[in-house]
């Protein structure tokens, strides 16, 4: 039998069953002092930004909720900028670039609109669904209409799904690494059957909720580091 079909034969008093008490998230690092948990960014120099992606086109999709709270959480920082890029907003079709990506000889406005929203963030929290054990579609097909515009920049993933969308954030990062984004480990999961009510409502256990901020605290840094690699890469003509 199919996941799925197991997943929707789960019975609602089951569903709704109380979750086992959520461990503690676990405490993340303090510095010396425990002084502010991140550095702000000195006077002059431009806030690193960073897109939160969607990754589902689909009708009645929870991904924009999931990602609507990734982006409220994570605009509390003051160490980054972040703002929410909706791939749903592109109308973008089945990949219909006649070059591929890599020779930057877009064709179509959709595809161009959508590199310039996409090649002016320095990193980006992409946000999958799991469809068929992979990434979710939409997002694997808006990714292929570019490349250049994500070389040496940093990303982190944010997936959901029966099991955490595990499989599809491993998927995505295939991907990702072709594109030559630098992804980072800690990554968030959400689960269809513990972070969603009825499986369409995010409500985000405190345990799952509470891994956003040890991913941010690798992303930042990253996407802040990877605008020397971008630098010296243009030096050498990469
Ligand atoms: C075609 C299809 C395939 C799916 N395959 C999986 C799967 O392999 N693993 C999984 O955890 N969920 C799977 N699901 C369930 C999705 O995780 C769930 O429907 C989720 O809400 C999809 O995200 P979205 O609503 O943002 O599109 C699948 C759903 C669809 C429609």
């Amino acid at each position: 039998m199919s996941w799925f079909k197991n997943l929707f034969r789960k019975s609602r008093s089951e569903a709704a069953a109380p979750a086992p008490a959520a461990a503690p998230a676990p405490a993340r690092a303090a510095g010396p002092g425990q002084g502010p948990r991140h550095a702000a960014v000195p006077a002059g120099r431009r806030l690193p930004r960073i897109a939160v992606v969607t990754g589902s086109t689909r009708p009645g999709r929870v991904n924009n909720a999931v990602a609507e709270w990734v982006l409220a959480q994570a605009s509390a920082r003051t160490d980054a900028g972040f703002e929410l890029v909706d791939i749903n907003t592109f109308d973008l079709p089945l990949l219909d670039e006649p070059f591929p990506a890599a020779y930057q000889n877009y064709q179509h406005e959709h595809t161009k609109a959508f590199a310039a929203r996409i090649g002016g963030f320095d990193g980006y929290i992409f946000v999958t669904n799991e469809y068929n054990h992979s990434a979710g579609p939409a997002l694997v097909n808006a990714l292929s209409f570019l490349n250049a515009e994500f070389h040496n920049k940093a990303a982190g993933i944010v997936s959901y799904g029966s099991m955490g969308g595990a499989r599809a954030a491993e998927h995505l990062r295939g991907a990702l690494s072709e594109l030559q984004l630098a992804h980072v480990r800690n990554q968030v999961m959400f689960n269809l059957f513990t972070d969603f009510e009825n499986f369409t409502e995010f409500k985000p256990t405190e345990q799952n909720a509470g891994t956003l901020a040890p991913m941010l605290d690798q992303l930042v840094p990253w996407t802040k580091g990877f605008a020397a690699v971008r630098q010296e890469a243009a030096l050498a003509g990469a």
